[in-house]
């Protein structure tokens, strides 16, 4: 794993958006994993600006998000879909036609996600994948746990998660309990993964990231195992 400590949050998403640009360029017809939270917003207003600027086209890509609450409708304020047209797809020229995320409504979420993989598969894999990190550890929807999913699947979310996530609803009832989440294999099935996390709160999880262990207690730390990721975070996640 590469690991890339930036000073502040705007220099960790330069970094990012670095990295997604140069994919861009080098292959302009690739798929993309894309992320929600907090964390990546950054580095998709980076990417938006260089996509104004003429540096960069989004014309030819293709994406899969991660996750998206369950049961949620994609219009809603607060659902996954909304959030990738608000932050990124509506500022880029992409083709919306090709972006993708798990449907919050599907009647049957096994179902649902064996063809979300499949079609991954399909479209040629991820080339690379976007990360943030729970500050529990988990990443997309993938809690931590004894057992953890293989391929895209419904799932429950633990209390943190769901108190984390709350301070983007009016309140935290109104947080769905479940969503459907790529699982760890179609994570680890990309080509190339990119892990960013910033703030104290994340000291935690990249303490973890960095030793010589992995456990899915902390899902994140199985990342470990793939020969091609890099891990950007601040000096606040850093130093805690
Ligand atoms: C959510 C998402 C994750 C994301 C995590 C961290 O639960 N499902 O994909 O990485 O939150 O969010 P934030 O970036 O806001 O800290």
């Amino acid at each position: 794993m590469k690991f890339i400590v930036c000073e502040n949050y705007e220099d960790m998403s330069r970094e990012g958006a670095k990295i997604i640009a140069e994919l861009l360029k080098k292959k302009p017809e690739c798929v993309l994993g894309l992320a929600t939270g907090s964390t990546p917003v950054g580095m998709y207003k980076e990417l938006a600006r260089m996509n104004k600027a003429g540096k960069i086209t989004f014309k030819n890509v293709t994406s899969y998000n991660l996750d998206e609450y369950y049961p949620l409708a994609p219009d809603h304020d607060q659902s996954y879909r909304y959030f990738m047209n608000h932050n990124l797809f509506d500022h880029v020229d992409i083709d919306k036609a090709k972006t993708h995320v798990p449907d919050g409504l599907a009647k049957d979420p096994a179902a649902m996600g064996k063809a979300y993989d499949a079609a991954i598969d399909a479209a040629g894999g991820i080339d690379l994948q976007v990360l943030g990190l729970g500050p529990n550890g988990h990443i997309a929807f993938n809690e931590p746990e004894e057992n953890l999913y293989v391929g895209t699947h419904l799932t429950g979310l633990t209390e943190s998660t769901i108190r984390a996530n709350s301070r983007f609803f009016e309140k935290i009832e109104d947080v769905p309990t479940q969503a459907v989440t790529m699982g760890m294999g179609s994570i680890m099935k990309a080509r190339s993964i990119l892990v960013l996390a910033s703030g104290k709160a994340k000291h935690y999880v990249i303490e973890k990231m960095l030793d010589d262990r992995i456990t899915t207690q902390v899902p994140g730390t199985l990342l470990k195992l793939h020969p091609n990721v890099v891990l950007i975070c601040d000096r606040e996640a850093y130093e805690g």
